[in-house]
């Protein structure tokens, strides 16, 4: 060997590609490419940011006490079982990173979230899909694939890039067909956004056992995706374990600051909250008037649907991008005839509506 290789895992990970931030022309975007809440941060998370970056000499609170704090009163969970991560992308590393290796399985929907293959692979396990029906998470094809060496099983609920959900009975069916040593992780990343009355995110289940984790984060509804904020609600057993392998450090100070006060700011979640329902209702039907079809989504983004040949999903990302709109194309999970668009401003939506328009049109 000539010089370091890194573990034969590592080579087989595709790097995340992130959601487009710019234009050719360097045009001002329309950012719709990576779910980021709508009404952006709350004022008051700002403000504390800023008054927390004076002291940025100062190491941060490695335990979190303040954000934890405020995230168990907010949501009314028991602070102790919660663990902050630089994003719930860093929790899910470190989860699979913790009870995942060579020779073990890490299970996730057909279309699941993309972070959950990556961080298999860095582990060394092997990531395994259970099929999808109608883009939907589907309980039994995932009870069926799992088995003695499935160490971990992911849902995001919703999931993204689909939208779609399942219900709290569902989940809890997936609980219990799961067997008892895989770890459940529950990825609520857009828990805030849903608004139906048999969803629930999973503290439940985390509640009722060993084997179940609740991931969430402060990237969407609180729009603090450049922050780096996430958390984790588990059983003690798995918070130990986090608490092992996380950095001591892993969440900055700036970013506990922040959470805080988002946190606090009721008016603002309400709010991005309320545009969220408007936007749901209203721009998929317009999207329809167009002759296109999205899939049901309870999330901050919709999946549109384009043909398969002519007015195709990458011939409407180019035209949207020629008139500074960035959708995300999602053809590496297998759904190339799909654009998943954020969910923006009415004044965003309206300027996509009309684009498709012309593009349809064109
Ligand atoms: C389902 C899901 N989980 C987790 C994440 C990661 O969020 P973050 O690392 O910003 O907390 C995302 C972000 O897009 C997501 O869609």
């Amino acid at each position: 060997m000539s010089r370091p290789e890194a573990k034969p895992g590592v080579m087989k990970i595709s790097p995340y590609v992130g959601g487009k931030s710019s234009v050719p022309g360097g045009a001002k975007p329309i950012k719709l490419s990576s779910n980021e809440g709508a009404l952006g941060p709350s004022p008051k998370a700002m403000e504390a940011a800023a008054k927390a970056a004076a002291e940025m000499h100062r190491y941060p609170d490695g335990g979190a006490s303040a954000i934890r704090a405020a995230i168990g009163k907010r949501f009314g969970l028991d602070p102790e079982r919660i663990v902050v991560g630089a994003g719930s992308d860093e929790l899910i590393a470190l989860l699979v990173k913790a009870y995942a290796g060579p020779g073990d399985e890490v299970l996730y929907s057909q279309y699941g979230f993309v972070m959950y293959p990556i961080s298999t692979h860095a582990a060394g396990a092997t990531p395994v899909t259970a099929d999808e029906k109608f883009y939907r998470t589907d309980v039994d094809a995932l009870i069926a694939k799992a088995g003695p060496k499935t160490k971990i099983c992911f849902v995001a609920n919703p999931n993204n890039p689909t939208g779609s959900y399942i219900s709290a009975a569902e989940m809890k069916r997936l609980r219990d067909g799961l067997p008892p040593h895989t770890l459940l992780i529950v990825d609520a990343a857009y828990a805030e956004f849903v608004a139906r009355n048999d969803y629930t995110a999973g503290a439940e289940l985390v509640d009722a056992g060993e084997n179940t984790v609740m991931l969430r984060t402060f990237s969407k509804i609180f729009a603090m995706g450049g922050m780096r904020l996430g958390w984790a609600y588990a059983p003690a057993n798995v918070i130990d374990v986090l608490n092992r392998v996380r950095g001591p450090f892993n969440v900055s100070a700036i970013a506990q600051a922040a959470g805080v006060a988002a946190l606090e700011d009721m008016a603002h979640q309400d709010a991005s909250r309320a545009h969220n329902d408007k936007m749901l209702a209203w721009f998929p039907a317009e999207v329809a008037k167009l002759g296109l079809t999205t899939l049901p989504s309870v999330g901050n983004f919709v999946m549109v649907e384009f043909p398969k040949t002519g007015k195709t999903a990458a011939a409407a990302n180019d035209f949207l991008m020629s008139r500074a709109i960035i959708p995300r194309m999602v053809a590496n999970y297998g759904l190339p005839e799909f654009l998943r668009i954020t969910l923006g401003t009415e004044d965003e939506m309206r300027k996509v509506l009309a684009a498709l328009a012309d593009f349809m049109k064109a």
